[in-house]
């Protein structure tokens, strides 16, 4: 199993795009059992692949106890793609871990689910907080999607930072350029200056997914959105298989 965040201290940067996409390339393309874990309270994940919210407020139930968050866990319309749904009880998570007092919660109940999954994805909430530390050491690898702007340049700053300071063993960055419009000089020039980061391109059928509430790959495949999603799938995976070794 090999757990993957999705993770800026900004908001609105393709956070939660990425993480369905992604989710959905690794149980589709890859065939892998994937659970799409949502830590945002806002819950856009849910959102986004057309899962109904339950009623009642439960997310913050999995990491009340020492207990195993699979009765919290949702199917989606998708073949071996699972979502554990994020909801308004998570608002205050940071204060929540704080009181538990224990560092690795997180990280625990992910390996909890080591048997049931093999990648999990982490939508991430856009803080610095206790609960971006706990992601930092839950996950093999984080994802930061960048759109071009120097905002974003300090956001990914800070994160390097966040990632770093999170233990001895810290997962690998993999920045990515996201909401790229090479019409525009600023993004030009930020796509020259990193001519290796992979990159995900500002597309119409990216933006539909949020109203067809599927992944762009089920229902444009053959658009350069679905391509440059299920590229850096690839290079994540690549990634996992040489840390692994
Ligand atoms: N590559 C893209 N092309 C076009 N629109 C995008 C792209 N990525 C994200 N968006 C749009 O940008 C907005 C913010 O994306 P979202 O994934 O919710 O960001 P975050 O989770 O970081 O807040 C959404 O309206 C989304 O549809
Ligand atoms: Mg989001």
């Amino acid at each position: 199993m090999a757990s993957i965040a999705v993770y800026s201290v900004k908001g609105g940067v393709g956070k939660t795009t990425f993480a369905v996409n992604l989710a959905w390339c690794a149980a589709t393309i890859s065939r892998r059992r994937t659970l799409l874990w949502d830590l945002d309270p806002a819950n856009g994940s849910g959102f986004l692949l057309g899962v109904d919210p339950k009623k009642k407020r439960t997310a913050e139930s999995v990491f009340a106890a020492d207990r195993t968050p699979s009765k919290l866990i949702r199917k989606t319309e998708f073949a071996n793609l699972h979502l554990l749904p994020a909801d308004e009880s998570i608002r205050t998570l940071d204060r929540q871990f704080g009181r538990i007092g224990k560092k690795k919660r997180l990280a625990k109940l992910t390996d909890g689910l080591r048997k049931d999954y093999d990648r999990i994805v982490f939508d991430c909430p856009p803080v610095l907080n206790e609960v971006s530390t706990q992601v930092m050491r839950a996950s093999d690898l984080v994802i930061v999607p960048l759109p071009p702007s120097p905002l974003s340049t300090r956001a990914f700053e800070q994160v390097v930072e966040e990632v770093r300071g999170s233990g001895k063993s810290h997962p690998p960055i993999l920045p990515v350029l996201s909401m790229l419009d090479m019409r525009r000089t600023l993004h030009k020039q930020a796509r020259a200056a990193n001519p290796t980061w992979p990159v995900v391109p500002l597309a119409s059928a990216i933006e539909q997914c949020a109203v067809l509430h599927q992944p762009v790959g089920a229902f444009a495949p053959r658009s350069p959105g679905a391509r440059a999603f299920a590229q850096l799938w690839t290079a994540i995976e690549r990634k996992l298989a040489l840390k692994k070794r």
